[in-house]
């Protein structure tokens, strides 16, 4: 078995190694004036690698992630797993409008092609029931950070009330909800644009409660930022924040402070500044019971 990993995600990558007991080795890039780049990996490579890549900001990524499963191909990975925790390009899963390209699905059979297994974290499934089904003939294994966070919002505000921003975000804290005995309710969302969302708290009492807004991505931070200051409106005591993947592109983290959230905690599928909670001994567990499975 080896671990393969990029030099921009090592602290993950070290504690996954170590957590399995696996060698690690690093992808070498270079990148040439023209913006391509020079892949180099260790020469000889074991059957069975895991390549390790979250695909925040994937446009830069995703050329590099295929060459170097097929490089990993050639120098001898026979069975040859992604381990992404954060997997792009989930949510565009139908033709919005005439044209559109439906990326999940055309993503998917890029990844299916190039890999005999993905696993990752809460990815933005929504009219698709399992990651199986984007990855066609492939294994795909989608873990879930939720109850780990809700884990995290019990230890620290028992008798919260976890408020999902949007109907999508339902199974989720329904999951950390259930899992720690915390109350949980769904807001409903209107996307109007990138930066421009309109957030309807449900009917279950705020007022007064310890609200904590569990989402699976923040991004812009404006479904965030709108869902906070309707709670704060109908008088929640405080509104914290709990997300798996912690994108906050831009001003999103101002935004969502500005909102009047006092907290954000977020899971370390990507790393910045807000992780508390690792994800670390679940992706090594699902890892492990991946390759017993395969012998
Ligand atoms: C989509 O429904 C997701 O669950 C998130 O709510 C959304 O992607 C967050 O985006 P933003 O932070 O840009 O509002």
């Amino acid at each position: 078995m080896m671990l393969l990993a990029f030099d921009d995600e090592l602290p993950l990558a070290r504690g996954l190694a170590a957590a399995l007991g696996w060698p690690l080795a690093v992808v070498e890039r270079h990148r040439f004036p023209d913006g391509e780049t020079r892949l180099r990996l260790p020469p000889e490579l074991p059957a069975r690698v895991v390549l390790l890549r979250g695909l925040q900001d994937p446009n830069a990524k995703l050329t590099e992630l295929l060459l170097t499963a097929a490089g990993a191909r050639e120098l001898g990975a026979s069975q040859l797993t992604l381990v992404s925790p954060y997997l792009a390009y989930m949510r565009q899963d139908i033709e919005f409008t005439p044209g559109e390209v439906v990326s999940q699905r055309h993503l998917g059979h890029l990844l299916a092609a190039a890999f005999d297994a993905v696993v990752t974290v809460d990815p933005h499934l929504h009219r698709v029931a399992t990651l199986d089904e984007v990855l066609p003939g492939r294994c795909g294994l989608a873990l879930s950070a939720a109850p780990l966070l809700g884990a995290h919002v019990a230890r620290w505000l028992p008798g919260a009330l976890l408020l999902a921003p949007d109907e999508e975000a339902g199974q989720w804290v329904r999951a950390a909800a259930q899992a720690h005995g915390l109350d949980c309710a769904v807001c409903h969302k209107q996307r109007n644009g990138d930066h421009d969302v309109e957030v309807a708290l449900p009917d279950a009492a705020v007022a007064g409660r310890a609200v904590v807004l569990l989402d699976d991505v923040a991004s812009t931070g404006r479904t965030l930022a709108a869902a906070a200051r309707g709670a704060l409106a109908q008088g929640a005591a405080s509104v914290d924040v709990a997300v798996t993947h912690a994108l906050f592109v831009g001003d999103a983290l101002a935004q969502v402070h500005a909102a009047g959230v006092r907290e954000v905690w977020s899971s370390d599928c990507v790393p910045h500044a807000s992780n508390a909670v690792s994800v670390v001994p679940m992706l090594a567990a699902a890892l492990r019971k991946l390759q017993e499975g395969a012998r």
